[in-house]
């Protein structure tokens, strides 16, 4: 019994975390921020552009990709969409959750 206490109270808390996130509350630390702007430039600049800026290919600004839109973000990164390839394959949860906080903290817009 206590030990399913204590899993429901760790998943809430994880669930509280996490939203306080997304929501923009908490800051994102400055190492998963590098770490996503690594893998960006890696990954994701030959469409999106370098830093974000001027896309070459990509009809989408990230710099102005929605910040409570975290779910949007990870799902289409995840399995792509449309010309955007899927990532699943190349890409672990921690490196898009690094991506994530670099597209929406990373560069100063
Ligand atoms: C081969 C080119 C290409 C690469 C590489 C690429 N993307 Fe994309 N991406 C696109 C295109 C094209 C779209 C627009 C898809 C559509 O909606 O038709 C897109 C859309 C997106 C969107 C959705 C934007 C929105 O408003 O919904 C996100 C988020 C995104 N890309 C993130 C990334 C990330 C992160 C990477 C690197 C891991 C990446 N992309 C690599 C081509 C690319």
């Amino acid at each position: 019994m206590r030990l399913g206490a204590a899993f429901v109270l760790g998943l809430a808390l994880e669930c509280a975390n996490a939203a306080a996130q997304d929501a923009g509350g908490k800051p994102f630390a400055p190492e998963q921020i590098n770490k996503g702007a690594e893998l960006f430039a890696t990954n994701c600049s030959t469409c999106h552009g370098n830093r974000m800026a001027k896309p070459e290919w990509a009809p989408v600004d990230l710099r102005k990709f929605p910040r409570e839109d975290h779910a949007r973000f990870v799902d289409t990164v995840t399995y792509g969409i449309r010309n955007m390839p899927p990532w699943s394959d190349v890409l672990k949860p921690d490196d898009i959750e690094a991506l994530w906080a670099y597209v929406v903290a990373g560069e100063k817009r």
